[in-house]
């Protein structure tokens, strides 16, 4: 048996961000893991990731929206961010999204709900958005070839910044079910914005 500390935000939101991180990097240094993999739209929670965690022997994966997100052909993360980022040795994943895809053009369009939109929805409403980003972000990163199938620490938040993490043994898209979370490291306890 092991013992490890689970930290409970009061809300969901950016406002966790620094402590989300800050814990991070200190279970994957604990537990001797080699990657920690973030979601950062516009480098926000990347800067804090490097504030706190660079020249420690990690290696950093940022997963950032795909291209058109918000805008047709437009990025969410700016050249020059972006550049910051990958001159301090952080890999950017910029790819679709597993737990929408094409089927999200499709809900829209013709209503009703996927599978997969299935899941990421009830992901979202027991454990919170930021554990759901945590599951995609780790497939995301795997799938790009960004991250080994072994234990890394993974990060997510609410729409900006941070305020999850976990260690999650990833998975290909292939193969969703042999992923695994091995450990919650920090979530908010109301999953629901007040
Ligand atoms: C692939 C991907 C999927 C995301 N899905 C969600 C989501 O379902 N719900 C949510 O609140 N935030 C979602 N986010 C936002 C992230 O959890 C995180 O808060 C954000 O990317 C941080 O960006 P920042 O560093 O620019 O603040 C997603 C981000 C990415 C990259």
């Amino acid at each position: 048996m092991i013992e490890e500390k689970i930290h409970y935000f009061e809300s969901p939101g950016r406002q966790n961000t620094d402590e989300a991180v800050k814990l991070s990097i200190e279970r994957a240094l604990k537990k001797g893991l080699r990657y920690v993999v973030f979601a950062s739209s516009t480098g926000y929670t990347a800067k804090k990731v490097l504030e706190y965690g660079e020249g420690k022997g990690l290696k950093f994966v940022c997963v950032t929206y795909h291209t058109g997100f918000y805008e047709e052909g437009k990025n969410s993360m700016d050249e020059e961010t972006e550049r910051f980022l990958i001159e301090r040795g952080v890999r950017i994943v910029r790819q679709s999204h597993i737990l929408s895809g094409v089927e999200r053009s499709i809900s829209r369009k013709l209503g009703g709900v996927s599978r997969v939109e299935a899941i990421a929805e009830a992901l979202r409403a027991l454990f919170g958005h930021g554990l759901k980003v945590c599951v995609e972000i780790a497939i995301m990163a795997a799938d790009s070839g960004a991250i080994p199938i072994e234990e890394v620490v993974a990060i997510g938040g609410r729409a900006r910044g941070a305020d999850t993490a976990v260690i999650i043994r990833p998975a290909h898209m292939n193969s969703f079910f042999n992923m695994e979370i091995k450990e919650i490291i920090c979530m908010p306890r109301n999953k629901r914005r007040k």
